[in-house]
Order: structure tokens, then C-alpha cells, then sequence
């Protein structure tokens, strides 16, 4: 899927996407691996982390987009950054950590690419993945139901799936038959979000991009802001001005 990413609107809400990432990589067993990539690394603020934790480590950062990795390449991190496609990518030589933060929903065909991932890890490594699973949860559901009811619905039909990730006994069946051993848990985040609507300014840096990409003015704004109307109602403010935003997300680590 092509996308231009918005690196000033993803890193807006930097803190609660760093949380997960980094109780994935805390889960990660092994204390000195060789070789670390993180694919999908965006902007590099994980791939930072992931250096905190592995000085030493040989550390690759692989995303599609030219403007995620301008951003990452201009970061202290030392890492090689590198363009492609996930959905194509392979490795010559297998390595010690696979690691993926919120890039692998992008990626369709999930049936095909956990093995495939699964395979670039090396005996003992380990292949660490967290995705979003919020796709039941209004934020998501209103982009959708928004999308069908408009003018601009023969434009949205099809852009964006609805479903991208499974449940959690979809990746054990994926990954079990190669994995020595495999530990998948899901948490919900019960995000405190400040200012105006900003549920819906989350979701504007990452699913809903792609549905208002799809749409030219004067339809992209109506459908915004018709999304943000409806997303408004659904997580209305607390007694102090801030907004209560839960996000469930599936983490996944398997040992090879
Ligand atoms: C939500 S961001 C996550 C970035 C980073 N891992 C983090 O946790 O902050 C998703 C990233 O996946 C990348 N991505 C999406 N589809 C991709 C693909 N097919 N190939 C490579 N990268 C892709 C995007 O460019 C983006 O940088």
C-alpha cells in the first residue's frame, strides 16, 4: 500500500505510541544479540530504543517511506536506514531480532508474512511484533460508517480494510509450528488525551490518513469533519476537559 506519512502528526502522540513499543522490547529474551532490525521503524524514535537496550548490536531500520526515514536519519541513532517494501522484503542472512511496532497492519496477507518473518530469525533469536487491534472500537468503526454515508462513499469504497488484524489464535497457528516457544498477550490502554477531539486527531496520523488521502476538496474536508462529529460524541470529555481514548493492542513474541 502507498502512503505518505505524516511524521509532525504520528509524533504528536510520540508518548502514548512509545509505551507499547517498549513493553514489547521488554519482553524480548535475549541480552546480547548480534543483529537487530526493526521493520516499519518510522521516524527511529523505537529504533532508539532499541540501541538503548543493545549497544553492541549490528541495528537496521527498514521502512517504505521516504519521509519516515528522513526524519529517522537525522536522529543521533546509530543505525543503517534502509527503504523497501515489507510486503516484498527478505534477508540474505537470518538475524538474532525481528522487531516490528505498529507497522505490520499495514501489511496484508498476514496468513503468508508471519512465516515468512519467522524465517529470517535465526535459531534462538526471536521475532517481536505489536499491532493495534482498536478496529472493533468506535474510533475506528466511525471512519467506516462515516465512509458508507456521504457523498464522498463511492470514493472511500475499498481504500482501507476494515479488519487488518486477526485474533490472537490466528498468529498462534501462524507461528506455533515454527516457534520453540511463543508468548502473545493483548492490553488495553486507557489513554488520557488532551485538547480538541483528539481521538480523532490520533486516528488522522495513522488509519484515517489513508481514507482522507483518497479524497480532494471540498469531500475531504465534509468527511472529516463529519468523522470528527460523530468520533466527538462517542469519547465525550470528562469532568476536567481531558478525553478517556482506549486502545487495545496485540503484542506477539516468538523465540525460533
Ligand atoms: C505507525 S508507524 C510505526 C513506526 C515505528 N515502528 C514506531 O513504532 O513509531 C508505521 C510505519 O510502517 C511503515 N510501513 C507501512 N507499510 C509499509 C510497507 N509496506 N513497507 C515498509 N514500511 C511500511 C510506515 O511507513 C510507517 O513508518
Amino acid at each position: 500500500m502507498s502512503m505518505t506519512w505524516d511524521p509532525g502528526q504520528y509524533l504528536a502522540f510520540a508518548s502514548h505510541r512509545l509505551r507499547p513499543a517498549i513493553e514489547l522490547l521488554m519482553r524480548i529474551p535475549l541480552d546480547a544479540p548480534a543483529t537487530v532490525v526493526d521493520l516499519g521503524c518510522g521516524t527511529g524514535n523505537v529504533t532508539s530504543l532499541l540501541r538503548g537496550r543493545w549497544p553492541e548490536a549490528h541495528l537496521t531500520g527498514i521502512d517504505g517511506s521516504r519521509e519516515m526515514l528522513a526524519e529517522a536519519a537525522k536522529t543521533p541513532t546509530r543505525a543503517d536506514w534502509r527503504m523497501a517494501d515489507i510486503a516484498t522484503w527478505t534477508l540474505d542472512e537470518p538475524v538474532d531480532v525481528l522487531y516490528s511496532n505498529a507497522a505490520l497492519q499495514w501489511i496484508e496477507g498476514h496468513a503468508a508474512l508471519f512465516p515468512r518473518l519467522m524465517r529470517c530469525v535465526r535459531p534462538g533469536g526471536a521475532l517481536a511484533v505489536q499491532m493495534p487491534r482498536n478496529f472493533d472500537a468506535p474510533s475506528h468503526t466511525l471512519m467506516f460508517d462515516t465512509a458508507d454515508a456521504g457523498p464522498w462513499a463511492a470514493r472511500l469504497r475499498g481504500v482501507q480494510r476494515r479488519s487488518p488484524v486477526s485474533d490472537a489464535h490466528v498468529y498462534y497457528d501462524l507461528l506455533a509450528p515454527h516457534a520453540r516457544e511463543l508468548e502473545l498477550w493483548e492490553t488495553e490502554y486507557h489513554q488520557v488525551l488532551s485538547g480538541d477531539n483528539p481521538v480523532a486527531e490520533f486516528t488522522k496520523g495513522s488509519w484515517l490518513k489513508t481514507l482522507l488521502d483518497a479524497l480532494e476538496e471540498p469531500l475531504r474536508s465534509a468527511y472529516w469533519e463529519e468523522y470528527r462529529r460523530r468520533v466527538a460524541a462517542a469519547y465525550p470529555r470528562r469532568a476536567d476537559g481531558r478525553t478517556i481514548f482506549p486502545f487495545k493492542r496485540l503484542f506477539i513474541v516468538a523465540r525460533a
